[in-house]
Order: C-alpha cells, then structure tokens, then sequence
C-alpha cells in the first residue's frame, strides 16, 4: 500500500496575467508561457469578441471607450484569478478600478516597451483605434505608472529579441510555486 505522504500534489498557482501596451506582446508570449506551463490561455480582447460576437474595433468605437470598458471589466471579471491559467489583458483594461482589485490576487507581469517600439509596431493599424489617434506617446506616457504600480514583475524590452527569447527571460523570473510546478511537469512522478 502506498504511503500517503509519498503522493506528491503538484500546488495550484495564481494566474498570470500579462499587462502592458498596445504592442508589448502580450498575446503572443501569453500563448507561449501557457503552452509551458501546460495551463489555458485566456485573452481578453478574444473573450470579448466572442462574447458579443463583434470586433474590437467595432465594439470600441460604437460603444465608446467607457462602456467599452465597462464590458472589459465584466468579461476579465468572469475569468479573473482563474487558478492555473494564463490572461493577457487588453493594454488599456487596467484603467478600471474593479479590474485592478481583481488583479492583485494574480500574478502580474508588466511588458513593458518604448513608444518608439509601440509605434512600429501598432501605429496606423486597423483592428486597434487608439492606434490611430496620433497620440501613442502620451498615451503610453500616461499610463506607465499604472502598469508598474500593478506589477509584480517588470519585464524591459530588448531589441530584437524573440518571443521564444522573451519567454526564457520570464521563464528564468517566475518565483514559486511555478518553479515548482515547471519542475514538476518536466519530471512527473
Ligand atoms: C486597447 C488595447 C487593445 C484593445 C483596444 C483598446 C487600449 O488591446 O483592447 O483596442 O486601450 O490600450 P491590445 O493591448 O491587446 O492591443
């Protein structure tokens, strides 16, 4: 008969949830760190689109930006603090005040990236409005302290790096119990 003390119970752990601009990465190196965790990826720009069966863009700019947030905060609200997921969050979601309470019993990592970045990278696009405004900077200036005040990690961006690379970098960050569970998954018992 098997000890009872000798199964070993892999501990759950606080989602994760990737925060940042417009740009930063969010999505793609959310999908990443899930895939490594073995846990579900939730994005909050996809759940809402599939909830209202509308883009983005068209929900921003019909609703305006506080009802779009308004059904931001309700979306993130029913997958929040989710245990053992990963959420990328849309760039402006932690405006709400009642998402930022949601979010402190998660694991936050911030992405951070230059306005030069964010410009290349989204400026003039489509699927994003507020890309188009013409006032990425002041925008991202304004919101830099938010992002950093909700953190728990803080990750600089560095050039020409790969999501792959990117991923290691947070990989090699992550405190336990993801130490923990990435130990396990790599030798299960
Ligand atoms: C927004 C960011 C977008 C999207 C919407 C508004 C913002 O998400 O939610 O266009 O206010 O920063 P991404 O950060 O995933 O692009």
């Amino acid at each position: 008969m098997r000890a009872i003390a000798s199964i070993k119970k892999t501990p759950r752990w606080p989602q994760v949830v990737l925060i940042g601009f417009m740009g930063a990465g969010k999505s793609t190196l959310g999908a990443l760190l899930a895939q490594q965790l073995d846990a579900t990826f939730l994005d909050s720009d996809v759940l809402m689109e599939e909830t209202t069966g509308q883009r983005i863009a068209t929900l921003f700019t019909t609703l305006g930006e506080p009802q779009f947030r308004e059904l931001e905060h309700r979306v993130v609200a029913t997958v929040a603090a989710r245990e053992c997921s990963v959420l990328a969050l849309g760039g402006g979601a932690i405006l709400h005040q009642a998402t930022q309470e949601l979010l402190k019993s998660t694991y936050v990592v911030y992405l951070k990236i230059s306005p030069t970045t964010a410009k290349q990278r989204i400026e003039g696009g489509a699927d994003r409005p507020l890309a188009r405004s013409g006032h990425l900077e002041a925008l991202l200036e304004s919101r830099i302290s938010t992002y950093q005040s909700m953190a728990s990690l803080t990750l600089e961006e560095h050039d020409d790096e790969t999501p792959a690379h990117t991923l290691a970098r947070l990989v090699a960050l992550l405190p336990e119990p993801y130490r923990h569970h990435l130990d396990s998954i790599k030798s299960p018992t």
